[in-house]
């Protein structure tokens, strides 16, 4: 006998329960387990009497033979996904509602269409004037992209039951499709992860590469359903500070490439625009020498990308002195903070101190560290750092700098870019890059950068 119904779902981590309860034991979310019918769960009563069909196995190195990619034309897509889209593929993109999902969907199949492969977009979300309109804006209107405005799964694969199916099909938002045999709303747990298993199902048979939209929630996943990105192979995330012009697509699971590769778009009033030369995007407001920021040469990836680290330290009047990071790690900086002013005296406990990355991007590579520590420096001391330069290295509790990854990339970037001098640590392998090299291995050694001989004067300024 089959087992009760199991009615009870958490919309978070997708865990199920018998009963209703306020706190999901799985992902400990407050108030996400809604009621859901149709999920239920049989004991497994083994393998008793009937047999099965023997499968082929087959030797793993005698099938080398490379995928074949479906080039969409957009380098920064192509390249973010490995090579390009393959065919019979899953691929899973997440990110906030208006960041730019749709539009990038639509650019990305208008250019697969203009490249010959056949198309098809349906959106559960609009209807098919406002994607013409969007489609006019963005230069696609003679491509070869059919267009569908439907939200049931059964009917979607119905239409696409055709002697020739889709090379590619875009489903956007996974949220507003639903299978007609579950009794449930569109969104939830139950119809997320059936929708998303039937359109696998319908891409392994018919060797159409699908790629799904998926809302983010606040919180930062996709929503509902955990689930859904064990099920996919690919799951890239659009990202990007609704205030700026720059968004970033990154994978973050990737079964046909690496992960960790971002590529940069900006809005524009035609659409989004790749952006071949980051770097150039995030300093383009630097112009006169500062107080309070370093430039610091960070990698995305396999990509060097430079970016300006702001801070500001001031004097507080408050108890607790205020600490306020935009782009970067609070926890990280209360610790160079701390690091600072037990290694080298400065006093910085009492001050109120902000860190902002500029252009809204989010750093987290510990390799920040030291130019966090520059930034913190320099507006203490009120000395700019040179404009010209460029700093980075791993700061340890102990105060010594340590080497990062991929020094030789960072510094040639810079080169690129136009610096003339890179503040990096001791032992760094910088290769055949030719940038004047300040090495440090001590935070100590800072102190004599911004000229601090008299600790005691500083930190009784504060
Ligand atoms: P959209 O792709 O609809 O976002 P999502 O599908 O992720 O919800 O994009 C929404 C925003 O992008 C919208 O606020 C307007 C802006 N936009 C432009 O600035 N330029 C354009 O050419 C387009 C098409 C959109
Ligand atoms: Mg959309």
């Amino acid at each position: 006998m089959a087992r009760a119904q199991i009615n009870y779902a958490c919309q978070s981590c997708g865990t199920s329960y018998k009963k209703w309860q306020g706190k999901c034991d799985g992902c400990n979310e407050w108030n996400s387990i809604v009621e859901e019918a149709s999920i239920t769960s049989e004991t497994p009563k083994g393998l008793k009497g009937k047999k099965g069909r023997a499968i082929e196995l087959t030797n793993l190195s005698s099938k080398s033979k490379p995928l074949p990619r479906l080039l969409s034309g957009i380098n920064e897509f192509d390249r973010t996904l490995g090579g390009g889209l393959v065919p019979s593929s899953a691929t899973l993109l997440g990110g906030d509602p208006g960041i730019g999902k749709s539009t990038l969907l639509l650019q990305v199949v208008g250019g697969l269409a203009k490249a010959g492969h056949s198309c098809v977009y349906i959106s559960g979300e609009e209807a098919a004037d406002q994607v013409a309109m969007r489609a006019e804006r963005l230069g696609l209107r003679n491509t070869q992209l059919m267009f569908g405005a439907e939200t049931n799964v059964r009917d979607i694969l119905t239409t696409l039951a055709v002697k020739k199916p889709p090379k590619i099909l875009v489903i956007d938002s996974i949220q507003t499709m639903f299978v007609d045999h579950i009794d449930a709303a569109p969104g939830t747990v139950s119809q997320v992860r059936s929708s998303t298993s039937e359109l696998i199902r319908f891409a392994k048979k018919r060797g159409t590469a699908v790629l799904l939209v998926g809302h983010v929630t606040k919180d930062g996943q996709i929503a509902g359903p955990r689930v859904m990105e064990h099920m996919v192979d690919t799951v890239l995330y659009f990202e990007g500070d609704r205030g700026h012009q720059f968004r970033i697509l990154r994978s973050v699971k990737n079964r046909f490439g690496g992960t960790d590769e971002i590529g940069v778009y900006e809005m524009t009033g035609l659409g989004l625009e790749e952006v071949s030369n980051p770097s150039s995007l995030f300093l383009a407001d630097r112009t006169a020498e500062t107080t309070g920021s370093a430039v610091f040469a960070g990698m995305e990836g396999s990509r060097p990308l430079l970016v300006e680290i702001q801070a500001l330290v001031a004097p507080s009047l408050a108890a607790n002195p205020r600490r306020a990071v935009v782009g970067w790690d609070s926890g990280r900086l209360a610790m160079i903070l701390a690091v600072l002013d037990s290694r080298l005296s400065l006093g910085l406990a009492a001050a109120d101190v902000y860190l902002n990355v500029a252009g809204g991007l989010k750093i987290n590579e510990p390799a920040a560290d030291l130019a966090v520590a520059v930034a913190l420096l320099s507006s203490l001391t009120q000395k700019p750092f040179p404009n010209k330069n460029i700093a980075f290295g791993e700061i340890s509790l102990s105060g010594d700098i340590r080497p990062v990854a991929q020094a030789e990339a960072r510094l040639k970037e810079a080169e690129k870019l136009g610096f003339t001098e890179g503040l990096i640590p001791n032992r760094s392998k910088f290769g055949t890059s030719t940038l004047k090299k300040n090495a440090i291995s001590k935070v100590h050694d800072l102190l004599n950068i911004f000229d601090i001989h008299d600790k005691k004067t500083r930190s009784e300024d504060y």
